[in-house]
């Protein structure tokens, strides 16, 4: 008959499928019981998360393995991991995608990461629009990462860690890099970079559904997308591609963003539907999540002794409507 410690050992290779860790790390073996007459094993294993197709796994796994080893039945039971141990020191990965062009996802991008880190996140945010870099202009980042040792080191603004593409490239000349240097240039993004401890990493993605934003959905298998549109409803149509590559490719959809909703009039207050209306509601619909906002169109106000020309303050109407839609991630990721 099994014994508790070969019981251990036998279970504690077993990953946790939301942490990636073993059973082992997460300290997921709570209990275990022999009952030598029965032949029967019980064991009390706890997981981040319950009640999922991922547990039944997992269960699978369990059951097989102690059968295997000469348990004659087996009685499981599972808990939840108390909340420190859930958390897998892995920021939450967040890609701003859309459609196409212009429509502002590095407006969202930068604005969300300094938004994020007001509300005392730890903000990392990777320019990942490797030929279009735009962060460090929107941001007013003059200053270069340094290298320590083997590392790069993020440049800081307003709080957030960034690297952008921007950052290697002399006098804004174009880069040129094909196929394969994309990816390995985003891989040295996370690999070769210093982030320090994270909440979130945002990865502001170049138009489209092309090469860079497939890599990025096969590296980061966990990653999570924002997708942004403007409020026509054709836009909204070729933004669902953008959005049904994320669900064919199994990416949570966070929730939609609308940019460039409505102009209001600062002398009347009346709101101008410019660019149409109701493309980021019927989005978010046909996507099965929310539309986390409707941002209108207007610029930051400039000051020329920090200026940064993308980024809003935390008391100007846009800079608030981004606070709130900051919240409602948080809220909906914890
Ligand atoms: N709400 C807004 N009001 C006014 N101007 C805006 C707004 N949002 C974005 N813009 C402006 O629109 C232009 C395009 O925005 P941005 O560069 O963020 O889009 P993008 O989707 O990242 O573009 P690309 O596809 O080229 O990467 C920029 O000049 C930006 O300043
Ligand atoms: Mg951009």
């Amino acid at each position: 008959m099994l014994t508790e410690k070969q019981v251990v050992e036998l279970l504690e290779t077993i990953y946790d499928p939301f942490l990636k860790k073993t059973f082992k790390e997460t300290g997921a073996i709570q209990e275990v019981k022999i009952n030598e007459e029965k032949g029967l094993v019980s064991v009390k294993i706890a997981l981040a998360k319950t009640g999922t197709a991922e547990q039944l796994q997992v269960q699978q796994t369990v059951v097989q393995r102690l059968k295997d080893a000469g348990a004659s039945s087996v009685g499981l039971r599972f808990a939840q991991l108390p909340l420190e141990e859930r958390s897998t020191n892995e920021p939450i990965y967040l890609a701003i995608a859309s459609g196409k062009g212009g429509v502002g996802k590095s407006t969202v991008s930068v604005n969300l990461a300094v938004s994020l880190a007001r509300l005392g996140k730890k903000v990392g945010l990777i320019d990942a629009d490797i030929y279009g870099f735009s962060v460090p202009d929107m941001m007013g980042i003059t200053e270069r990462p340094i290298v320590r040792g083997e590392k790069i080191i993020p440049v800081e603004r307003f709080g957030v860690k960034v690297i952008s593409m921007g950052f290697f490239v002399e006098d804004n000349s174009p880069v040129i890099w094909r196929g394969p240097m994309l990816g390995k240039m985003l891989k040295n993004f996370f690999d070769e970079v210093e982030w320090g401890e994270l909440d979130y990493l945002l990865l502001d993605l170049p138009p489209g559904t092309g090469d860079v934003a497939l890599d990025v959905h096969t590296m980061l298998p966990t990653s999570k997308e924002i997708i942004v549109t403007t409020p026509h409803p054709t836009a909204a149509f070729v933004a669902a591609r953008a959005g049904a590559m994320a669900v064919r490719t199994n990416h949570e959809v966070v929730g939609v963003i609308e940019n460039m909703s409505y102009f209001e009039s600062q002398t009347t207050g009346e709101r101008e539907y410019i660019f149409g209306k109701g493309g980021g509601q019927k989005l978010a619909e046909e996507l099965q999540t929310d539309l986390l906002g409707q941002l209108p169109l207007g610029q930051p106000d400039w000051n020329d002794d920090d200026f940064a020309p993308s980024v809003y303050g935390e008391d100007h109407p846009i800079g608030k409507v981004y606070m709130d839609i900051a919240k409602k991630i948080i809220a909906k990721l914890r």
